[in-house]
Formats: C-alpha cells, structure tokens, sequence
C-alpha cells in the first residue's frame, strides 16, 4: 500500500549490504510494510562504465588511498534525479555538520532524501560542490564508510513519522527531544532481588507520576548531559 505522504530515500552506496540488515527490522520493518516510508539502495557500482566496475581512482598530488570518482557518482546521482525531485542530497562524512535529534526532526518533515555514502579517502571533491545540498556526520570519528551513518541516520528519521510508533506520543517523548534525557523505565516484578521499582510508578496517581518523570528528566540531563541545558536550539 503506497500512502501519498509516503517519504522516500534513495541511498547510492558501494555496499549495498551492509545498509539493507539495520533497517529491515523493528519499526523501521514495520514503517516499511505500513507503506510509510520507501527505501531503495542503488549500487554505485552500475554506474560504473569500467568493465571491472569500478568506482575509485588514484587521487591526484596525493600518495596514500583511493577517490571516489566524478563520474559514476554524477550519472547516478543525475539518474535519480531525473526520477523525481529531492528535497536534501546529502553526503554522510566525517567532516559534515553533526547529526542530532533536531536535523532527525527536520528530516523527518521531507518528502523525497537522497544519501550518498562515502567510501575509501572520499568522493572527488566537484561532487560535494556542485550536487551535495547538505554534509552529514555522524559524530567525531571516523568509520569504514558511511553505510552505518546513512542507516543511523534513517533509522532515527523514520521512527518519527506518523503512525510508525503505534503509541504516538513515543517518539516524541524519546531523549533528546526537548534537550532532555528521558526518565528511568522499569517493568515487573516490582521488586528483584531486594531492588525496588520507585513507589510512586506503582501509586496510579497520572499527575504525580508525570511530575517525577519530569524531574528525574532534568535530574538525569543534569548529572548526564548538562551541555544539553545549555543548548539553545
Ligand atoms: N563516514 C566516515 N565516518 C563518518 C562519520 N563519522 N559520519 C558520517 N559518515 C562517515
């Protein structure tokens, strides 16, 4: 069933594989097969017009690690492009802005995102200028490529659609939205091992239970995180 909100990503990645196994579970599985979201992987390699099928290349003044070339990249990109129109074309690498619950929540508001994953020392540098709308990173160190960042990415992105949370307000009441930690959780036995699950989660009082769950927020964020206090955004 395709729904007419239904958000879309194209992924344009050398390994195809790796992306695929994280997101064909849980709710991302479910958000898939409620027709929520489309996601298609495209290997980079069929764009390749090398018989080997090859995608990197020597970079030029440099010595050490190989480049992603132009122009798999631009036919693939271009390809795609002429399918439908994008609203981000993003480029996941180690140097771009850092992902967090607030670019997830933008995300999440598009309809049709395009992800291009890096690979070996990078991607020659005239596609970041003239095609990539916006550079991702996923946090400050360095991974094999950016499959995992693309499907981190896409994981936290999808959850927050409508109706790919059964409890609606779920999502919302995730850490990080409103800069704060979620609360501790618990769930039977009330007590194990001589360890309680605090009296007031067992009182049935909604207001007073909302009110601790608020203040071990803040208490949490607090100890945790204070930065977040901080942030203004
Ligand atoms: N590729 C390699 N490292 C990365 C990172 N930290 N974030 C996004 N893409 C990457």
């Amino acid at each position: 069933m395709q729904k007419e909100k239904q958000m879309r990503f194209d992924i344009i990645t050398v390994l195809p594989e790796l992306i695929e196994g994280p997101l064909n579970f849980s709710i991302i599985k479910r958000a898939k097969d409620k027709g929520l979201v489309n996601i298609e992987l495209h290997n980079l390699r069929d764009f390749s017009k090398n018989k080997h099928r090859q995608v990197d290349d020597y970079p030029f003044g440099g010595k050490a690690g190989m480049v992603m070339m132009i122009e798999p990249i631009y036919d693939a990109i271009n390809f795609l492009k002429s399918q439908r129109k994008y609203d981000e074309i993003i480029y996941t690498s180690p140097d771009g802005e850092l992902f967090d619950q607030k670019i997830a929540n933008e995300l999440s508001l598009k309809k049709n995102i395009l992800i291009l994953c890096g690979h070996y020392k990078g991607i020659d540098h005239r596609i970041r200028e003239n095609l990539i709308t916006r550079e991702i990173s996923i946090g400050n160190y360095v991974l094999t490529g950016g499959e995992i960042a693309a499907a981190v990415m896409v994981d936290s992105i999808v959850r927050l659609l409508p109706d790919a949370i059964s409890d609606e307000t779920s999502a919302l009441s995730d850490s990080f939205q409103d800069n704060l930690l979620a609360p501790p959780v618990y769930t039977r036995p009330a007590e194990f091992n001589g360890w309680k699950v605090p009296d007031i989660l067992l009182s049935g009082n909604e207001a007073e239970i909302d009110k601790w769950k608020y203040e071990q927020s803040v208490l949490r964020t607090k100890n945790l995180r204070p930065d977040l206090l901080n942030d203004e955004d």
